[in-house]
């Protein structure tokens, strides 16, 4: 990557669009969708940042389809995003942790070759208590073409080497966004003062050899023996030691990672023995980000982009993180 002028300002918009430039079949229409998603972590951010000011925090008194009570956050968002995308021209089909079923939004010929899956709000559990959050989002071609009959799945179910886009924002101490389309992660910050998401670091690497893992250990007594076993190695001097750092946010505690390395991991445990994260907007996009950084997403077992999904909100197992780290809990797997 030509070394860029540090006086440089790249918005986050310029940045898109000379990535575009690099793929010849790029129309723009790429960038055009990506700042609906700008667009959208802007709204959202300014109502995370007045909780407790607006009655946003709390409870609705909905579950979604995973039996999960929606926050009024989840269902904010989640409208945002919709209504950010909806009108782009250029979404056919939009699916959400928040809905049971993928939403049609374009079929016409010519319109709607984008599909977009997202967990709008991830972490809710932290909103009441001013813990970071964020947003994520996965995006993908058509692979089918005109009038869609099916309900969306078989745009939707695709593997996430399929993935064109995917990216995060973080609702933390500063708002940061992460995106990749295959290309290196790229990282933005948005300046409060102008609404814009600015270039903060590009082809940014996870740093090998982390000393930080990252897991709810009260659920350890139910985790697989290897990674027990891992996690007894990595508390030993001779491991480092490492540390451990749980923000219960995945979308917070994989940014950690990305910028700081180890691992980050939600093992099948016996309240959730497919592991608790979804595959399809929560394991693939941060998988096609670490992948992109130099690092590693696995099942314990599969590569979580080659998973070939059944359904829109399946759950998997997922270890995420620096290569040395998630290779090692894998041959502890493998010993069984
Ligand atoms: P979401 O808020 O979108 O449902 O996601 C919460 C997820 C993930 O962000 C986090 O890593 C995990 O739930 C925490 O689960 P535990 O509280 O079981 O550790
Ligand atoms: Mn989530
Ligand atoms: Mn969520």
């Amino acid at each position: 990557m030509a070394e860029r002028d540090p006086d440089q300002i790249i918005t986050i918009q310029q940045h898109i669009i000379e990535q575009q430039r690099k793929h010849p079949t790029a129309s723009g229409e790429f960038s055009w969708l990506l700042s609906g998603i700008t667009l959208a972590a802007s709204i959202i951010q300014a109502k995370v940042r007045r909780a407790g000011l607006i009655n946003i925090l709390g409870e609705t008194d909905t579950d979604n389809v995973h039996g999960e009570r929606q926050q009024k956050l989840d269902i904010f968002a989640n409208q945002i995003i919709e209504r950010c995308l909806a009108f782009r021209g250029n979404v056919g089909v939009l699916g959400s942790e928040e809905l049971p079923e993928p939403i049609i939004v374009h079929s016409r010929e010519g319109h709607g070759k984008y599909v977009v899956l997202f967990d709008p709000l991830d972490g809710s559990g932290n909103i009441d208590v001013n813990v970071s959050v964020g947003t994520i989002f996965s995006i993908y071609e058509r692979v089918t073409s005109g009038p869609i009959t099916d309900g969306g799945l078989k745009d939707v179910l695709q593997p996430g080497v399929n993935q064109l886009a995917a990216g995060y924002i973080v609702y933390g101490s500063s708002t940061v966004m992460a995106y990749t389309t295959g290309d290196g992660v790229h990282l933005f910050t948005l300046d409060p003062a102008t609404g814009s998401f600015m270039l903060a670091d590009e082809h940014v690497r996870i740093p090998e050899n982390g000393k930080i893992y990252s897991v709810n250990e009260a659920n350890f007594d139910s985790f697989p023996k290897g990674v027990q076993d891992w996690i007894h190695w990595a508390r030993t001097k001779e491991a480092g030691p490492f540390t451990s750092r749980y923000i219960g946010s995945m979308v917070a505690d994989v940014h950690r990672t990305l910028i700081k390395g180890g691992v980050f991991m939600y093992p099948a445990t016996a309240k959730s023995p497919k592991g608790k994260l979804r595959l399809m907007y929560e394991a693939n996009p941060m998988a096609f980000i670490i992948e992109q950084a130099g690092g590693l997403a696995t099942d314990g077992k599969n590569r979580i982009m080659e998973r070939v999904p059944t359904e829109l909100h399946e759950r998997t197992p997922l270890f995420i993180g620096g290569k040395h780290e998630v290779t090692a809990i894998m041959e502890r797997l493998a010993r069984g």
